[in-house]
């Protein structure tokens, strides 16, 4: 589905809940890794890229000024009032509500007060699966309340507004790589993000003769809530034990230099961050060379490396990338592995245009008999980071053409 059709659906329905057009549309991608993994809390590099699914926002102000916010979704639990004169606060644990709470937390605390809106949410990131469905969400949220508060955000400030919306209302103590690259994705390209430094570099990869090919297990081991936050500790640990700020400061030689003073299971979790670091930066220069062989076994070793030092995969995970070595490069499989938070979601892959079909027809079939799940397997260009659709009033120009507020209205 286009974005353009699904800003549609979500008018739809809008207008079927609220009775009108909506005033404003903002839109914000998911994303996938393809190589950094749990590198971005340590002040390391990651490589995302913006994927061709996203989490829409219709809203417009309510008939009567209620000093309240409705939000509506097509794709979670009931809907959610929200109370501008009382002090926000979180709702329980695991409601989505919580992520645009924390974005409208952050506009608050910037003296920032969108007032009083209805919202209908619709999405075709999918949800848990590591594509960052949290991270469209809030940034959809924050590009929304830019325009309902006329107030652009500098890009940096908007991503670490929405990181600190998911820590302090989602509870989960996230990096910033999916907030960055759903604000700051670039059609074709891929970010190059040092996250010590914040800064952004886009990376052309619009080779038409590779594509990446996202698989969704299906699986979703409910693991991160408690693992994540415990990988990050053993991180800090390690830091600490090598006497530097973080793993972006060491190196493999000063980690076996400490061997001796560490845990063995925190030796292997710096083990892996510092060797991922590196193999960041070579993959960024092998997709600025076209070095697709290369960057394909980067991938490979990333995925190891997850899988034995760091253990946040899981057998659907190893299962899919064990298909996609038997393929090969001769078959078109350039390289594959886990991406985002890992014990279930996707793993990314690059693959020969000209091989996706029989690619996907195999991983699909040899998937299904491994395991008895079906997976989900879809292509995405890298896409461009958030953007309003739909702005009101005349002086604001449409920034997107689109013809979905004329859109039949469901009954
Ligand atoms: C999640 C987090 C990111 C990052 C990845 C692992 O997606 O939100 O900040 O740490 O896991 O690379």
């Amino acid at each position: 589905m286009t974005l353009e059709d699904l800003a549609g659906h979500t008018v739809q329905r809008f207008v079927h809940v609220y009775g009108r057009q909506p005033r404003w549309i903002a839109a914000a991608p998911g994303r996938v890794n393809i190589i950094g993994e749990h590198t971005d809390y340590n002040g390391g590099f990651v490589l995302p890229m913006a994927i061709e699914r996203y989490t829409v926002i219709a809203a417009d102000r309510p008939v009567r000024d209620t000093n309240q916010i409705q939000f509506d979704s097509t794709i979670c639990d009931k809907p959610a009032t929200l109370d501008l004169a009382r002090p926000l606060k979180p709702f329980p644990k695991g409601s989505w509500v919580n992520y645009p709470i924390g974005v409208i937390a952050g506009f608050l605390a910037r003296g920032l007060n969108p007032g009083s809106f209805d919202a209908m949410i619709h999405s075709t990131v999918p949800l848990g699966a590591g594509l960052s469905s949290s991270a469209a969400l809030e940034v959809a949220t924050a590009t929304l309340l830019e325009a309902i508060t006329d107030r652009k955000l500098d890009p940096v400030e908007k991503a670490l507004l929405c990181q600190k919306a998911e820590h302090d209302y989602a509870g989960m103590p996230c990096g910033i790589m999916d907030q960055f690259i759903s604000v700051m994705g670039r059609e074709n390209h891929v970010l190059l993000l040092d996250c010590r430094s914040r800064k952004p570099e886009l990376v052309p990869m619009s080779d038409p003769s590779v594509t990446v090919l996202i698989i969704n297990t299906n699986v979703k081991h409910e693991l991160t809530y408690s693992e994540y936050p415990a990988r990050r500790k053993q991180c800090e640990t390690a830091a600490k034990i090598l006497g530097v700020p973080s793993l972006r400061d060491a190196t493999a030689d000063a980690l076996e230099r400490v061997k001796g003073k560490m845990d063995e299971v925190v030796f292997r979790r710096a083990r892996h961050v510092i060797g991922e670091i590196e193999r960041t930066v070579h993959a960024a220069e092998g997709v600025r060379a076209s070095n697709w062989p290369t960057v394909g076994q980067l991938m490979y070793a990333s995925h190891r490396s997850l899988r034995d030092d760091y253990e946040v995969s899981c057998k659907e995970l190893d299962t899919v990338v064990e298909i996609a070595e038997s393929i090969g490069l001769k078959g078109g499989m350039i390289g594959c592995r886990m991406t985002g938070a890992g014990f279930g979601g996707c793993t990314v892959a690059l693959v020969k245009t000209d091989a996706i079909d029989a690619i996907s027809k195999k991983l699909a079939a040899d998937y299904k008999k491994k395991t008895g799940i079906e997976a989900i397997i879809f292509v995405s260009r890298p896409a461009a980071g958030a953007t309003m659709i739909k702005t009101d009033g005349p002086s604001r120009s449409f920034v997107r053409a689109c013809s979905c507020a004329s859109l039949p209205v469901p009954d």
